[in-house]
């Protein structure tokens, strides 16, 4: 016997989530698998073992998570997202085939003067309105001119990120207004008019959703492999995706409770009819949010109740009041395929994502 708590990852739906970020891409785009953070904390190697027959190329953060990917076996290319942060990693880059971001002006002249065994793809990273990182867009034209002229490097694709493109209605900028600042910066590029003959990534996995007009030469969709809509509401594309992982436990013990007797450490839930608690076996120590309001939804044995009093590090408190059969040794799922994962976020106010990449290494991945 051991602790029940465990996430279930089912390799077969990220395949198919794969499989439907490909079916939006253009006739002449294709989708990289967005594995970074081990993979939205399902586990990268896995994931990308189990991607590599259908995904073209993978993207990560940093060069230490692609060299994971290498080491594992995983062939494709791997772009990094952030691209290199100090000039050492260049060699490597070359060597490994990594494709690297590049977001600052001076990283050109660092690949100029670093020793290669190959010439690099970048990918220039432009700030279209989101200005978290990227290249300023007066600075598009001879930039990516000048990465053309390099021995260096031998492939170029520019890339933007849209800040907004999972809201029906952002107030901030719009991924319409973010496309029509880029093309407008990149018109006039060699002559070509405004998308010439250069490789474009705009769409993460909520504009490839959402936004046709966002579908180019590549796609970058992440949390969408994972089975999470980004979308604030959802769409008959997002409705086709598959939940990945499955966070569930046991229940080990349960009690009544009297009217008027409360729950866990600080009182917080105090029964309002005798109530029976269940407790389960998970907590903020696995990556189940502290923040987690009073009714957030669980599922006991394929049927929904509540979250009742605080979470505490290793345990929960759930209402069994009405679910008679449940007993110790019960099947808690946090989320997953009965529970969603966005309803859940909603009720510890954060996304899926963040809780997907909490999930603590203490939690077994059983794929
Ligand atoms: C540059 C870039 N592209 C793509 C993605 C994938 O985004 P998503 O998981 O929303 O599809 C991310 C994630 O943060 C990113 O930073």
């Amino acid at each position: 016997m051991s602790r029940p708590a465990l996430a279930r990852v089912h390799l077969d739906h990220i395949v198919h989530n794969f499989e439907l970020a490909a079916a939006l891409c253009p006739a002449n785009g294709q989708a990289l698998a967005v594995v970074k953070a081990d993979a939205y904390g399902h586990g990268a190697v896995a994931v990308a073992q189990a991607l590599a027959p259908v995904a073209p190329a993978f993207a990560v953060a940093c060069i230490e998570e692609a060299l994971a990917l290498r080491a594992a076996g995983i062939q494709q290319p791997i772009l990094l997202l952030e691209g290199f942060f100090t000039p050492d990693e260049l060699p490597l880059i070359a060597e490994q085939g990594f494709w690297t971001a590049i977001h600052r002006p001076e990283q050109l002249a660092q690949i100029q003067a670093a020793k290669l065994s190959a010439p690099l793809t970048v990918w220039i990273k432009l700030d279209s309105g989101m200005h978290r990182l990227g290249l300023p867009l007066e600075q598009a034209l001879p930039v990516i001119q000048q990465a053309r002229s390099m021995a260096a490097i031998e492939n170029v694709v520019v890339m933007t990120h849209f800040a907004n493109a999972d809201l029906e209605a952002p107030t901030g900028i719009s991924p319409q207004a973010q496309i029509v600042r880029l093309m407008t910066a990149l018109d006039g590029l060699e002559g070509q008019g405004k998308e010439g003959d250069i490789d474009l990534s705009l769409a993460n996995s909520a504009a490839l959703l959402a936004h046709p007009k966002a579908r180019r030469q590549w796609q970058r969709p992440g949390i969408m492999l994972y089975g999470a809509s980004p979308l604030e509401c959802g769409n008959a594309e997002s409705q086709q995706l598959r939940p990945a992982m499955t966070l569930e436990t046991g229940i080990i013990a349960t009690r009544w409770i009297e009217v008027g007797e409360s729950v866990g450490y600080g009182s917080r839930f105090v029964a309002e009819r005798p109530t029976r608690v269940g407790t389960a076996a998970i907590g903020y120590a696995d990556g189940y949010p502290r923040q987690a309001r009073e009714g957030t939804p669980v599922a006991v044995d394929g049927q929904r109740t509540r979250l009742i009093g605080r979470v505490s590090m290793d345990m929960i408190t759930v209402d069994l009041t009405d679910l008679e059969a449940v007993e110790v040794g019960s099947r808690v799922e946090l989320w997953g395929q009965q529970i969603d994962a966005n309803e859940v976020a909603a009720c510890c106010d954060t996304i899926a994502y963040h809780l997907f990449t909490g999930v603590t290494r203490r939690v077994p991945r059983r794929y």
